[in-house]
């Protein structure tokens, strides 16, 4: 059994789900061997050749940032475990949003057999940007919602995001083995 762990992170959220992917396959799968664990862009071909490629990727524009869908696209034939982090949270159906359109990237032949999504903190040019607007349109209740939302995003990914996706690591390797 050989396993990869490709992951895009522009602000190290993404990042600390791979390191907590590749904690947790150590764990689990101390025989196993990791063929690579590095960044989508400088993904080499044997992260394609693996068993099971673990790929973590962070929203951008509703969709995996562009690094991760040309690593995607590059996939032919393998089982994928994807993971990814997103600025607005909370909701399930929108991280399913989300994770059907990474999908398209997908071609068919290639097995997605586990997911997981959790929230991300944004950059603090977000929120000036947000209360800018806010205060030239102090009654956008929508301003006041994003500038909550960003707040909130400001913990995460935390321990309890961690420990769901060792939940969905495991959960994940039961069902494919
Ligand atoms: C240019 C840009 C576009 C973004 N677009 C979205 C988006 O459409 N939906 C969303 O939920 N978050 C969006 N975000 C927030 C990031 O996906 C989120 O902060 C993520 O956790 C960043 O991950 P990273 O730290 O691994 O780069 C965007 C962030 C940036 C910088």
């Amino acid at each position: 059994m050989n396993y990869s762990i490709i992951y895009s992170s522009k602000t190290g959220n993404t990042k600390q789900l791979a390191n907590i992917v590749q904690e947790t396959l150590t764990e689990l799968y101390p025989d196993a061997v990791c063929l690579s664990c590095c960044a989508a862009e400088d993904a080499p071909e044997d992260a394609l050749t693996a068993d099971r490629v673990y790929v973590g990727f962070w929203t951008d524009k509703g969709t995996c940032d562009a690094d991760t869908a040309a690593f995607l696209g590059r996939l032919h034939d393998t089982t994928l475990f994807l993971f990814g982090t997103a600025g607005f949270g909370a909701s399930s159906e929108y991280y399913k949003t989300i994770l059907d359109n990474v999908r398209k990237n997908i071609a068919a032949g290639n097995t997605v057999a586990g997911t997981f999504m959790c929230q991300g903190r944004m950059p603090a040019a977000v929120r000036t940007r947000y209360e800018k607007m806010a205060e030239a349109d102090p009654d956008n209740a929508q301003m006041k919602q994003l500038i909550q939302n960003f707040d909130k995003a400001l913990a995460h990914p935390d321990e309890t995001d961690f420990n769901e996706l060792r939940k969905a690591l495991r959960a994940w390797i039961a069902s494919v083995h």
